[in-house]
């Protein structure tokens, strides 16, 4: 073999390499002999083979059903204790068992069924051009109706049927989950919080530092600070999550002449404003603020409220203002809200006239 590339002196050990390599002859060993497989030359071991596809696929299709069951007949809150793990949801439990079968039940089927009965000898396929002649893609079509005979599928109907059956079914879960698991319709449970009711003594909810759980006087709010705040007695037996979730407020302190709503100030006390922290564009909590600019800035989009101009949005795809939470201060010195929200807290489009 001759090469027409320039050796530089210190590649000498590339040459002897090339010129060994060049020396040395390899014959093609070819392909190994084909081993005949139990199927191929026993019709009664194929036929055994197509029972254990077809199986398969009737095991999927039973999962997938089972799937669609649970769905709708296991109750959302009913637990199982499962060993090493604990207790779960019962329902998600059944449709991640349903579903792993029904998936795998096709998998394993395809595979059991390339091993035993579709043709497993080997072909060599020569390089060509990219572009294949007409007469290539002609031939392309013919190997595909070849690879459906050696595959048998229109000689096996019983897997044909049952592979398209257990792909048809595994189509049903997917339609159930979008549209069965978009959850329940936005319904008006934004508008209200727990700062529209009051204690069950009757005594208006405190401002509670989060996650301490301790109220706050007016005194504890210096200039410049902000504390996370949640409603004072919150309820740990009914959806305490959302309850927090749609009550937490940003408590800052602000120079009275900064303030420039009428409302605002008259909503707060000496400077102290309270407002939802949930973000109007989607709802992340609105917790980073900027002292110097008095900005509020939500981090998941950069939405950013103005807090001395009643926190409208100066900036991000945030469309409204935070609503405000009007407090006041009760006979021990600590802040209390004396009404809830006058508009639905987060992104409540939905909610809104
Ligand atoms: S959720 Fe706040 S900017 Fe998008």
């Amino acid at each position: 073999m001759s090469s027409d590339v320039t050796h530089s002196p210190n590649n000498e050990h590339g040459t002897e390499l090339e010129q060994a390599s060049s020396s040395e002859v390899f014959t093609n060993p070819g392909l190994p002999p084909h081993v005949h497989r139990f199927g191929d030359d026993d019709a009664k071991a194929a036929r055994r083979s197509e029972r254990q596809v077809a199986s398969l696929f009737v095991l999927s299709m039973i999962a997938t059903v089972l799937f669609v069951v649970f769905y709708f007949a296991v109750g959302d809150d009913d637990l199982i204790t499962l060993p090493l793990i604990g207790p779960m949801k019962a329902l998600h439990f059944a449709l991640g068992v349903t579903l792993a079968v029904s998936l795998l039940g096709i998998g394993f089927g395809a595979v059991h069924w390339a091993k035993t009965i579709m043709s497993d000898e080997e072909v060599v396929e020569e390089r060509h051009e990219l572009r294949s002649s007409d007469e290539a893609r002609a031939g392309a079509v013919d190997v595909l109706a070849e690879g459906a005979e050696v595959s048998q599928i229109n000689r096996r109907p019983l897997i044909k049927y049952t592979l398209g059956g257990a792909l048809g079914l595994f189509a049903i879960p997917l339609g159930v989950q979008l549209v069965g698991g978009l959850g329940p319709l936005p319904g008006n449970d934004l508008s209200t919080t727990l700062w529209d009711t009051k204690l069950p003594n009757g005594k208006p909810r405190r401002l509670m530092r989060d996650p301490e759980g301790t109220a706050i006087r007016l005194s504890d709010v210096s200039m410049g600070s902000a504390f996370h705040v949640l409603p004072e007695g919150i309820d740990d037996t009914e959806h305490p999550l959302n309850q927090k979730v749609k009550a937490s407020v940003l408590l800052v302190k602000l120079e009275e002449s900064l303030i420039r709503s009428a409302r605002q100030k008259e909503w707060g006390i000496g400077g102290v404003v309270a407002y939802s922290k949930i973000c109007t564009h989607v709802g992340c909590p609105v917790g980073l603020y900027e002292q110097q600019t008095h900005h509020l800035l939500c981090p998941c989009h950069q939405s950013t409220f103005d807090m001395t101009n009643d926190c409208e949005v100066i900036f991000g795809p945030a469309k409204r203002p935070l609503p405000q939470l009007k407090i006041a201060v009760d006979d021990d010195g600590y802040l209390i809200a004396t009404q809830g929200f006058q508009e639905p807290v987060g992104p409540s489009f939905w909610e809104r006239s």
